[in-house]
């Protein structure tokens, strides 16, 4: 079998991981939910990030039981052995799901040896269905995807997000993105870290920052992107490491520009959280 079959069988049973946990995600769509807080305040969970999770790794060790897993609510099971590796968020934008806005998805990507191979993000919300595999190009609903062609900064729109911990680090991402919004035409905050990615791959934004992510939040989104024909780097232009939690994204144009800009970024306290919060 070559690579690039051998990536679109794992891609199929990604497709199947993604509908089963899509399916959770539609069932529990605009009911009462049971939410509960993680360790840090705003860091929320709920009964359909853990039966989401549960569907997705039935189907993934259903096909693959010797593969291993690192999932973000039930974290590392499967075999140790790492040839095969799938990480998953079950649902990517708690936040907005528990308050009915349609921003959210199952996110699942692949890493073959230590390469990230396949992602699929699920929105079952919104119908979309973005995939990839390495080699084999990108899509959302079946149709190629490509990043934008947008060559300036000032003529680009930015995404970013926030971490959970912004309450307690200076190294919050308000300046960024303040002054990100003066330099652009806007700069979003959509609260889904692998949407971001996708809907940078598919040419609706042209850049995308953020610190403070895990994994789960970026392999998927990562592979599309990059399968699009976007560029990915750590913020100083150095190699991407998925560790780091730090990630900057574009269409590959404005990628200088927009890494000079976080370099440059004054941070005199314009504005400080903790005026806000005390
Ligand atoms: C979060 C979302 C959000 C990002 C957070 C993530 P979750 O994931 O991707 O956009 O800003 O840092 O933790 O908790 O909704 O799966
Ligand atoms: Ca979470
Ligand atoms: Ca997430
Ligand atoms: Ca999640």
């Amino acid at each position: 079998m070559t690579a690039n079959e051998s990536i679109s069988i794992y891609l199929d049973i990604a497709l199947l991981a993604a509908r089963a946990g899509g399916a959770v995600l539609s069932h529990y769509w605009g009911k009462q939910l049971a939410i509960a807080e993680k360790g840090r305040s705003g860091d929320l969970v709920t009964q359909v990030d853990k039966e989401s999770e549960a569907e997705v790794i039935k189907v993934i060790q259903r096909h693959c039981p010797d593969h291993a897993i690192f999932a973000e609510e039930s974290g590392k099971s499967g075999t140790q052995n790492h040839k095969y590796q799938w990480v998953i968020d079950p649902l990517d934008g708690t936040t907005n799901y528990a308050h009915g806005y349609p921003q959210a998805a199952v996110s699942i990507g692949l890493n073959i040896d230590g390469i990230p191979s396949v992602g699929v993000v699920y929105n079952p919300m919104k119908e979309e269905l973005w995939c990839a595999g390495k080699g084999l190009g990108a899509t959302l609903n079946g149709q190629t995807i490509r990043v934008s062609h947008t060559q300036e900064l000032k003529d680009s729109l930015l995404v970013t997000g926030f971490a959970y911990d912004r309450r307690e680090t200076n190294d919050n991402n308000y300046a960024e993105f303040c002054y990100l919004t003066h330099l652009t035409q806007g700069v979003r905050r959509a609260g889904s870290a692998s949407l971001d990615l996708c809907e940078l791959a598919g040419g609706r934004l042209d850049g995308y920052w953020e610190r403070g992510l895990s994994p789960w939040d970026l392999l998927a989104g990562v592979v599309i992107v990059t399968e699009a024909g976007g560029y990915i780097t750590a913020y100083d232009g150095s190699p991407f490491d998925i560790n780091t939690g730090r990630i900057l994204a574009t269409n590959g144009k404005i990628h200088e520009a927009l890494m000079i800009a976080l370099k440059n970024t004054p941070h005199s306290p314009a504005f400080s959280f903790a005026d806000v919060v005390g």
